[in-house]
């Protein structure tokens, strides 16, 4: 984990009060989109970026803190040397193997697995209080791997899990709805991946609930908005959203850095925030020992307390067939 010096950034010390220090592992384009966002978003006052091409993290870091006078006051580094995230409040995880076109998060399992096992130990060691989201993929395993390689306490280490799948959900509704998106409720559970299941049966356009929404929509439909087909239709274009920009552009990055800053943003406002990430689930018994997303109050602690949200006995039955598939990677990973 990066032997060599390269740190960049500010040489002034920091004065004043003690700053609130994100730090971000993986200068890629999912950690550099999470450190953009940070920046103009003002979410932090100190920001670390760590990657093991001294190259990259510090072209980044140099192209960032050219932008900082645009932004609100942001001191950032980085370095090959994981020491730069030392004495984090919070550590952001990209760091891995990304999805090639047509392949799935679960392909990048064992690679990225043997990563987080020896990374989570070191960044803890060097930040002992810090709260560590897991965004690299798949992110329900590599989580489940980082916090069995610790005894951190629990919700201390979650993954970003569902939050982006939801984004995408209540993007498609408010199209398909003519509705502003903040007035849309909606959320996707399970595995961030091909098994999720979007909880239809809870979903509500401005209170009215999805299956009772009448037209007209957008596209001048009038009637049911929200039919059998189009909840199918919406929800395998989440599903496979990430596949379609993958084709497109070679990577996600844009919408999963604005969604983990949410997050965040969460953790460091002791926000007690509602948000689908991915945590250890200890009950009911068909989803114990696996990491999946349920909505989850996210608060300074990080993952603090999974909500028992209702669902139809189809969506509880897609839940445990998500868990089933998590866990059965577990095991392959194990053997
Ligand atoms: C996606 C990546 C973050 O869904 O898994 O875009």
């Amino acid at each position: 984990v990066g032997p060599t010096q390269h740190t960049v950034g500010p040489t002034q010390p920091t004065v004043g009060r003690a700053k609130v220090k994100v730090s971000i592992v993986g200068a890629g384009a999912v950690g550099t989109a999470i450190a953009y966002a940070c920046l103009i978003r003002g979410s932090t006052e100190s920001l670390a970026l760590f990657d093991t091409n001294a190259d990259k993290v510090r072209a980044e870091v140099l192209d960032l803190n050219h932008g900082t006078q645009f932004a609100p006051p942001c001191r950032i580094e980085g370095s090959d040397d994981l020491a730069v995230t030392a004495g984090s409040d919070m550590i952001v995880v990209t760091a891995g193997a990304k999805q090639k076109p047509g392949q799935s998060r679960l392909d990048l399992a064992a690679a990225n697995v043997a990563l987080v096992q020896v990374l989570t130990p070191a960044l803890l060691e060097r930040s002992p209080d810090a709260v560590i989201l897991f965004v690299s993929n798949p992110v329900d395993i590599v989580t489940h791997a980082a916090i069995t390689a610790t005894d951190a306490p629990p919700g201390r280490i979650f993954g970003s899990g569902t939050v982006l799948d939801s984004g995408r959900l209540r993007f498609l509704i408010a199209e398909r709805a003519g509705v502003a998106v903040e007035n849309v409720h909606a959320v996707v559970v399970g595995e961030h991946g091909d098994s999720e299941i979007t909880l239809w049966s809870g979903a509500a356009i401005g209170g009215v609930p999805a299956a009772e929404f009448q037209g007209p929509a957008l596209d001048g439909t009038s009637g049911t908005v929200f039919d059998a087909v189009t909840r199918a239709d919406i929800s395998a274009q989440v599903v496979h959203s990430a596949y379609e920009i993958i084709r497109g552009k070679g990577a996600t990055n844009l919408a999963i850095g604005l969604s983990t800053v949410r997050i965040v943003e969460a953790v460091l406002g002791d926000q007690h925030r509602v948000l689908p990430v991915s945590t250890l689930q200890t009950d009911p018994e068909e989803l114990s020992g696996v990491c999946l997303s349920l909505p989850t109050v996210v608060d300074s602690r990080g993952a603090s307390r999974v909500l028992d949200v209702a669902m139809s006995d189809e969506e509880r039955a897609g839940l445990r067939a998500s868990a089933r598939t998590l866990r059965e990677v577990q095991a392959t990973l194990e053997r």
